[in-house]
């Protein structure tokens, strides 16, 4: 049948897979036939999310404990790495913090994870030429800082800021080698990174209002604009930012 979206034949890395938008993509990218290898620092959830991949013939799905900030994490991690066919760069944290309250440790932390950990992994990625022609690299970025911004977001802005810079300037530089590089831009998505945050239900209420489809994406829905660039139904898009926004920036 055809389907330009199918992940039939593709490997697939995925980063940050223990959790919210990496481990629906991880399960949205196994239905669609991919195999996967999976990351993420945290070997609890990381294994509950192998658990739940789609596994049928002859397909085997990896599992990779990292802490992707750590050096030689990365570098055992790339040295086992399969060929891959996607990249998903999606662990990521937040932390609202006012500028006169910033400070050394936090924004390093923030850019390591955000914004270093990505651009690091894809460069070995890429010099060992893991990633096979054709193939797609996908990161998750935000509209936040990118395309709006909020008080208190401005770490976790300038690192999104970083990683937008860095996917543009890859899909020039990679493009010469047939791989393409995109991201996914959602507003708040339901996931562990928003329930656990500062927010109160009050003020959730009233960020809803100012969203016109009147509430947050569901990881899934963030999964499949992924599944979208991943496949070859996005094969001459390359340096794209997909807004996933319920149409949060349009006012
Ligand atoms: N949830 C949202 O509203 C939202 C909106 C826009 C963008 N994003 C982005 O989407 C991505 C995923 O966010 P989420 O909401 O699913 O968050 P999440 O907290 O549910 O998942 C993030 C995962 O990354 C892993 N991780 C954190 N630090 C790591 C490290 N050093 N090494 C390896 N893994 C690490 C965590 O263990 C976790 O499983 C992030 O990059 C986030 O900035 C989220």
């Amino acid at each position: 049948m055809y389907n330009p979206f199918s992940l039939e034949g593709k490997t697939i890395l995925v980063t940050g897979a223990g959790g919210g938008i990496g481990r629906a993509t991880a399960v949205a990218c196994s239905k669609m036939g991919a195999v996967l290898v999976i990351t993420d620092i945290n070997p609890e959830t990381l294994t509950e999310t192998l658990s739940l991949l789609e596994a049928d013939g002859d397909r085997k799905h990896l599992m990779f404990v990292a802490d992707l900030t750590k050096e030689e994490d990365l570098n055992e991690m790339v040295a086992a790495m399969p060929s891959l066919d996607g990249v998903v760069c999606n662990a990521g944290i937040s932390k609202v913090l006012p500028i006169q309250f910033l400070n050394a440790e936090d924004m390093n932390r923030i850019m390591a994870i955000n914004a270093f950990a990505p651009m690091y992994m894809t460069q070995r990625l890429y010099k060992k030429r893991c990633i096979n022609k054709g193939g797609s690299i996908v990161y998750t970025v935000s509209i936040s800082g990118v395309s709006m911004v909020s008080m208190g977001g401005v770490m976790y802005a300038v690192s999104k800021n970083a990683l937008d810079a860095f996917m543009r300037n890859a899909a020039l530089e990679f493009a010469g080698r047939n791989i393409r590089v995109n991201s996914v831009n959602p507003s708040r998505v339901k996931t562990p990174l928003i329930q656990n945050s500062v927010y109160s239900e009050e003020e959730v209420a009233k960020d809803l209002q100012t969203y016109p489809l009147k509430r947050y994406a569901e990881p899934e829905e963030i999964a499949n604009s992924i599944i979208f660039l991943l496949s070859d139904a996005a094969s001459y898009i390359t340096g794209h930012a997909l807004i996933v926004d319920g149409g949060k920036t349009l006012s």
